[in-house]
């Protein structure tokens, strides 16, 4: 498969009812940690750690959305965006995460749909965005099953609430980041560095997302979602020239990771059953005896749509390297490579024709559902002159990748929409406030939202339903 974008000049138009939009996540924006009976969750404890957050930041006030979500989502109306992308804070529902719901916690995503639904945006909701209650992580947190079937009442009760006016549901976002880098790799809550417990989480999460999706069906639920943080697995060679040939001992590494990466979770949730790789990787990490008979029936609960959070590829090669990486069990004889590209803040490649093969590859490789990229974007140092943000790296970065998403519909991917990360300059889990990722700026001091060069052309290509360049 070749795919260029090499044209100096050109037109994209997306096909009709095309989604636009942007997303967010409670702990990254909401602040109002402490208010209205919401419970601590492991990010609350994390970042109170010391050295686990940097220069010590936290959630605790974040982008005070949970008071300013009026002004935001009229902010959200004035740059067109048609779909808002969030999640709901587990502990602001449950402050332990079991037992009856909060009136209160309630009350704020309720006031929040319905000012969406009143500004004419279509609200898409996710369950789990990583801020797990506390009180469950002491119990086991991920590692234990019963976490599962908390989750699942959860979703019971949210989607009891919002289910007449919340159409378009996602169960989990990024499980591989909630497993291996929450309890294997440790750089994220709860900071547990055991492969085992990676796997036992990565099983739990799937076991809970399969419940939280039955839970959601059988209520009614119109679209259910999984929101996975894919990527292409390419070499070295492969960052420019897709076509570059591949030696067998490459093709092995790549396969691999892609297997540990995306298959790990989309072959249960899609076709009920676990890569042979994994299963492996786990007997060599502590054994499989947390996967019980008929968990895999459950995860393989019918769904309608997977969530790309697609930033950078992969690049990796055949060589020792990864083997002792908590964050990796199974990917012996794998080395992570640099790639020969221009990067963002975070150090991240800017790979654009990696979005169009990904996309390509998992609507060949999972037909059975549409996919929509869920986040997509870039951290840039920005800075607030004369009233205006001009950030030009990030329109560049999103205008590439769009043109990218364009082709992959163009050859057949069956993509459905496409949410930029982020809103608003947010906190950036392990990386505090350091870097910005919103197409509106946020001064964290005043709490004064500027939208950025980046937003105003993204108004602009959501009126258009495309672009020219
Ligand atoms: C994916 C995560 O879902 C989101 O929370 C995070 O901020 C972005 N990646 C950028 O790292």
């Amino acid at each position: 498969m070749t795919i260029t974008t090499m044209e100096t000049r050109g037109t994209v138009v997306f096909p009709e009812n095309f989604v636009w939009g942007a997303a967010t996540a409670s702990y990254q924006i909401e602040g109002a940690a402490k208010e209205d009976g919401r419970g601590p969750s492991i990010w609350d404890t994390f970042s109170a750690t010391p050295g686990k957050v940097r220069d010590g930041d936290t959630g605790e006030v974040a982008c005070d959305h949970y008071h300013r979500y009026r002004d935001d989502v009229a902010l959200m109306k004035e740059l067109s965006l048609n779909a808002y992308r969030f999640s709901v804070a587990w502990p602001r529902i449950q402050a332990t995460g079991t037992g009856p719901a909060s009136p209160a916690g309630l009350g704020f995503y309720d006031r929040l749909v319905d000012t969406l639904l009143e500004a004419g945006i279509t609200p898409y909701v996710t369950l789990y965005h990583w801020d797990l209650p506390q009180a469950l992580e002491d119990l086991g947190g991920w590692t234990s099953r019963e976490t599962a079937y908390h989750f699942a009442e959860y979703a019971a009760i949210m989607y009891g609430r919002l289910g007449d006016r919340v159409s378009h549901w996602t169960t989990l976002n990024e499980p591989w980041v909630s497993a291996f880098l929450g309890y294997g790799s440790g750089v994220h809550a709860p900071g547990r560095t055991s492969p085992h417990d990676a796997l036992k989480a990565a099983h739990h999460l799937l076991l809970g997302h399969g419940l939280a999706a039955r839970t959601l069906r059988s209520a009614g639920a119109e679209e259910i979602m999984l929101v996975v943080n894919s990527a292409p697995v390419l070499t070295p060679a492969q960052v420019n020239d897709p076509d570059a040939a591949v030696s067998e001992a490459d093709a092995a590494a790549v396969h691999r990771i892609h297997t540990l990466l995306t298959r790990q979770f989309l072959d249960p949730a899609l076709f009920g059953s676990y890569p042979e790789e994994v299963l492996a990787a786990a007997g060599r990490n502590g054994g499989t005896a947390h996967i019980l008979d008929g968990d895999l029936e459950i995860i393989n609960a019918p769904i309608d749509l997977v969530g790309i959070n697609y930033y950078n590829p992969c690049v990796v090669e055949d060589g020792p390297g990864l083997g002792a990486d908590p964050a990796w069990p199974g990917s012996e004889g794998v080395r992570f490579a640099p790639a020969d590209a221009p990067v963002t803040a975070m150090g991240w490649p800017i790979v654009p024709s990696g979005l169009s093969r990904l996309l390509v590859r998992l609507s060949q490789d999972y037909p059975q559902v549409g996919l929509m990229v869920t986040e997509n974007g870039a951290a840039f140092d920005d800075v607030v002159e004369d009233g205006r943000v001009h950030d030009g790296g990030r329109l560049a970065y999103l205008e590439g990748h769009l043109r990218a998403a364009h082709e992959a519909i163009a050859a057949g991917a069956d993509l459905r929409g496409y949410l930029v990360w982020s809103l608003l300059d947010n906190f950036e889990w392990a990386e505090g406030y350091s870097h910005r990722f919103g197409v509106v700026h946020v001064d964290y001091t005043t709490q004064v939202r500027t939208p950025k060069d980046s937003a105003l052309w993204y108004r602009d290509v959501i009126g258009n339903n495309g672009f020219s360049w």
